[in-house]
């Protein structure tokens, strides 16, 4: 657990209060002692994202289906856009049983205290969604998601998202135009390592204050998927987008570990296999999804997409090089070489 306090801001504590309640009630007196038709057990289901995003629609594909298959024993509560906490509060409330499920971006995990979870963030590091899912669905995933367990956490899942785009106030074909400007990364030490060798100034924040910091000049650029720059609107306060599918963006799907153990077994299976459904689901639609945004985005006639030809891209993949070595500190230099093997050559 982070030692600094959780940091929730006065429009949460009093869903913090009342939703820890509930969530204590239906959830561990429900689950402990045999939930009842009256008081079902809720899951409480908080992320950052809109609800009209892949990880959005999946949360709410997964309620449909675990109260259609509890037959109402589970109720799940999905709180989208930062409505019930931020990136970082999120992870605390969830640790503290405050919430139950989570789909953060793995690049937020290494605030748990474990740097690996960052080797998702090494630039150019997947060919394609299928070398994510390869790896994701494969021995180095379900590894890195045993890891959590000490930490009173349980991963339940991989859902996809897809390759960031940079967006900015000026064009940004060359690595070289990222030089000086301001630019938001998630909290991750790579992501900064990232921003540091294009020699940008970096600023780490959550997703919820991105599209003011844009619009009011604090901010130069950031990075992230269509979906959502789209949906955040982060592009109506920028002017120029260029697809570099630099990085890629993911997530795990998290539980109190204690309260997943505690539920009963027929209901847990019938989560699992709701789950399994919704993953499905999430991967699916990712990609279509943030094309789908790309061309909105594009329509909207508010920025210019510049999509690099290879040779410029291979430039990008040259300037990004060094933060593999950067990062030794805190990745595994072992899994990154794994992760480099497995996410095949990226053209
Ligand atoms: C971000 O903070 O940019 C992303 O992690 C948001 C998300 O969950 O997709």
């Amino acid at each position: 657990m982070n030692a600094s306090r959780p940091r929730i801001d006065t429009g949460r504590r009093h869903l913090l209060r009342t939703g820890a309640a509930a969530a204590v009630a239906g959830a561990w007196g429900g689950a402990g002692h045999g939930a009842t038709k009256a008081r079902p057990i809720l899951v409480q289901f908080s992320h950052v994202v809109s609800a009209d995003t892949a990880k959005g629609r999946a949360a709410l594909h997964f309620k449909a289906l675990a109260e259609e298959r509890t037959g109402g024993r589970v109720r799940v509560e999905v709180y989208p856009d930062s409505t019930l906490y931020k990136d970082r509060e999120e992870l605390e409330a969830l640790q503290m049983g405050a919430v139950q499920m989570l789909a953060p971006s793995l690049s937020k995990l290494s605030a748990l205290g474990i740097g690996d979870f960052e080797v998702f963030d090494l630039p150019f590091l997947f060919r394609d969604q299928a070398a994510f899912r390869a790896v994701a669905d494969g021995e180095l995933g379900s590894r890195l998601l045993q890891r959590l367990s000490p930490l009173g956490l349980q991963g339940l899942a991989y859902w996809d998202n897809g390759f960031k785009v940079f967006t900015a106030n000026r064009p940004l074909q060359a690595p070289g135009d990222v030089r000086g400007l301001r630019v938001r990364v998630q909290a991750s030490r790579t992501l900064v390592e990232q921003m540091r060798v294009l020699g940008a100034q970096v600023s780490v924040s959550p997703l919820a204050n991105v599209f003011e910091s844009l619009r009011t000049g604090q901010l130069d650029g950031q990075e992230n998927v269509p979906s959502n720059i789209h949906s955040q609107r982060l592009h109506e306060a920028q002017t120029h987008l260029s697809v570099t599918r630099h990085g890629y963006l993911a997530y795990a799907v998290l539980t109190h570990r204690r309260f997943w153990e505690r539920l009963p077994d027929d209901i847990r299976a019938h989560l699992q296999s709701a789950l399994r459904d919704a993953t499905r689901f999430a991967n699916q639609i990712a990609e279509a999804d943030n094309q789908q945004a790309l061309a909105r985005i594009a329509a909207s006639g508010r920025v210019t997409v510049y999509t690099p030809p290879p040779q410029q891209l291979r430039r990008w993949q040259e300037a990004l090089a060094p933060v593999d070595a950067a990062t030794r500190g805190w990745i595994d230099p072992q899994l990154v070489a794994a992760f480099r093997r497995a996410g095949g050559v990226v053209p």
